[in-house]
């Protein structure tokens, strides 16, 4: 494949002398597609993307209203940001049928772009005009302590961390990467990611050190950062919608509950809906990627049709011995 043909953050075409110079003193490999990844603060980013995070703690100026969506990649992203969206449109004035509404135009990714992918990949001062009326929606797949080390240490905005089984993540990984890369998803293409998975040298990973750094930090503050989980969001998906509009500090008003706003965000927002619609099945991200690639099955547990006892099991052991004694529980 013409690497012209990837996701720009997964290429290494657009990085500064500066930062050449910084990747030759990082731990550094090719990845199991044959992109170099390398690991910066003790996360593996593809060189592109890295630049986009340099930019990104160089440039970013907090503001105080922000809203910051995090997580690991494949972990309910889009959902999230669906849902942030309709939360907070719900102060506009829009037509009555609602045809006016952003998620009818604008895949959830276009609305609320991803710092180091999106915002800051060519440079450390980009225009933020869009993003003129607070607050402004951002999201990142960096770890907690690559955006709080500089650009937020003083801010009081807000970031909503949404976490995921992350069997489940794995497989969706799987899928969606094959989906970019254009290849079949094979089981030795699993077997491959898993590999990278489990040894931490994925993009992103080690997922451990993702999940617990926000973790962290939804216990230190948890005005600060609100930890969700996919699986309660499926679960019971009434309470963790009104638990995020409360965090967001736009809670739900008895009224609205009883005359059905809370589910018509809902529907909106469920993945048959934003699949069905026209910018979802057609478009394409500013990254270049189709937005179909967004949607798939969205189910809890979907792993077990994939992975081995085997596999599970090492995954199980790893988080295990990972996240013992923090009090979270997969
Ligand atoms: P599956 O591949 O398991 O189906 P992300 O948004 O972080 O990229 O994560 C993608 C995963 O979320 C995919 O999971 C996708 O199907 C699922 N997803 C996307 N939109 C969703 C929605 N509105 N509700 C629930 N799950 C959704």
């Amino acid at each position: 494949m013409d690497p012209k043909e990837l996701p720009s953050n997964v290429r290494d075409d657009e990085i500064s002398e500066e930062t050449k110079k910084l990747i030759s003193s990082l731990p550094s490999r090719i990845d199991y597609q044959g992109n170099k990844i390398c690991k910066y603060q003790g996360c593996w980013y593809f060189y592109n993307t890295l630049q986009g995070v340099l930019n990104f703690q160089r440039g970013f100026q907090p503001q105080d209203t922000d809203i910051i969506l995090a997580s690991y990649p494949k972990s309910g992203t889009t959902w999230l940001k669906a849902l942030t969206v309709a939360l907070l449109e719900r102060s506009k004035k829009h037509s009555s049928d609602d045809a006016d509404h952003p998620l009818l135009y604008d895949n959830p990714h276009g609305i609320i772009p991803f710092l180091e992918i999106d915002v800051y990949s060519e440079s450390s001062s980009p225009n933020l005009a869009k993003f003129s009326a607070p607050p402004r929606l951002f999201s990142t797949h960096m770890p907690l302590h690559t955006i709080h080390r500089e650009a937020l240490k003083h801010s009081p905005c807000k970031i909503v961390y949404v976490c995921r089984n992350v069997k489940d993540t794995l497989i969706s990984c799987w899928f969606y990467s094959s989906a970019i890369y254009k290849i079949e998803p094979t089981r030795s293409v699993l077997e491959s990611r898993f590999e990278e998975f489990c040894n931490g040298t994925n993009y992103f990973g080690p997922f451990w050190e993702h999940i617990l750094s926000y973790w962290r930090g939804s216990l230190e503050d948890p005005n600060y950062v609100l930890f969700m989980r996919y699986e309660e969001m499926k679960a019971e998906p009434r309470d963790q919608i009104k638990r995020l509009a409360v965090f967001l500090g736009c809670p739900f008003t008895k009224q609205e509950e009883d005359s059905g706003s809370l589910d018509k965000i809902l529907d909106l927002c469920s993945l048959r809906n934003l699949r069905s619609l026209e910018v979802n099945k057609t478009g394409q991200s500013i990254n270049n990627v189709e937005h179909s690639f967004f949607f798939r099955k969205g189910e809890v547990g979907d792993s077990k049709n994939y992975l081995t006892p085997e596999m599970e099991n090492k995954i199980d052991m790893i988080i295990q011995e990972k996240l013992q004694g923090c009090g979270l529980k997969f």
